[in-house]
């Protein structure tokens, strides 16, 4: 079942959100990334987004990836370090991998390219509705968990651009207008729990504001909730893309859900890639 997509707002998109809590919210979205529920699913959202790579990026080794709003770095580490591990296998130079958001999380991005070298950042602020064209290289924009932030207008400007100045471009979302997952986005709630026992002990705010007054996963699960209602069909992303005067005799369209722990977490993407 499904219903008419509402634009809403999240908490953590706030502009009087403290910054403790976006970031909270951002790095909890980053470990949701990497988490598996054995038996009930021995993969991750990330490890099924490095299964959208290979099914429709042809000759990887030849692009640059654009995370935008890449908040703490989501899916990125495992893209980077899965996809590049195969294809240094198969004797091919690594994909790099560049961080960009509106609020550039630079202490967390510094952490992870220290120990990734194939990833990197950009320092200042990138609008995601103003994205430049980086390099010679070919370049693929990724869009994880993000794409329902975006007013139509602003995301038909997005795709535009993406089909104008990139080569591909993939959008992954990890929520979607039906029941089950809204009921799911629940889970948000206990999750931030771990989330803060695991990384947060020693911070006396995330402390008080998880255990004692529970901002936090509140936070969490009411954006998760809202992301659902915000969350486009495949049919309306194509819909976005159908503007006068833009040509996509060159590109080819993909969709498709991978299913990660049936009936309540699963990714959906829909990925476009330019031919020559
Ligand atoms: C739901 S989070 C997704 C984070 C990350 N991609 C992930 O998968 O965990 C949304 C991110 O979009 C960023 N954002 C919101 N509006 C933006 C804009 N206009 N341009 C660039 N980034 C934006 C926020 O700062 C936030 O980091």
């Amino acid at each position: 079942m499904s219903w008419p997509r509402s634009q809403l707002f999240e908490i953590g998109d706030l502009s009087w959100c403290p910054s403790w809590l976006h970031q909270h919210e951002q790095f909890t979205l980053t470990k949701l990334w990497t988490l598996k529920f054995p038996p009930w699913g021995r993969e991750s959202l990330a490890t099924k987004a490095c299964e959208v790579f290979k099914e429709h990026m042809q000759d990887l080794s030849s692009y640059t990836v654009l995370d935008i709003c890449a908040g703490s770095g989501g899916p990125t580490p495992v893209l980077e370090f899965e996809l590049n591990r195969e294809l240094e296998a198969q004797g091919e130079k690594p994909v790099q991998f560049i961080l960009t958001d509106i609020n550039p999380h630079i202490e967390a991005w510094q952490q992870l390219c220290k120990k990734q070298k194939n990833i990197s950042y950009i320092v200042t602020p990138v609008d995601a509705r103003a994205v430049p064209r980086l390099g010679n290289k070919k370049e693929c924009r990724i869009f994880n968990i993000c794409f329902h932030h975006f007013s139509d207008e602003d995301a038909a400007g997005i795709l535009k651009s993406a089909v104008e100045s990139a080569d591909s471009f993939i959008i992954f979302e990890a929520t979607s207008r039906d029941v089950a997952t809204c009921l799911s986005t629940i889970l948000m709630f206990f999750f931030t729990f771990v989330v803060t026992l695991c990384w947060f002990w020693h911070s006396p705010v995330h402390l008080l504001f998880t255990y004692i007054l529970p901002l936090s996963p509140l936070t969490l699960w009411i954006d998760g909730l809202i992301s659902c209602l915000r969350t486009r069909t495949s049919q309306e992303i194509s819909d976005l893309l159908d503007q006068p005067g833009l040509d996509l005799s060159k590109w080819t369209f993909h969709s498709g859900t991978k299913i990660v722990s049936w009936p309540v977490v699963s990714l959906r993407y829909y990925a476009g890639v330019k031919s020559g």
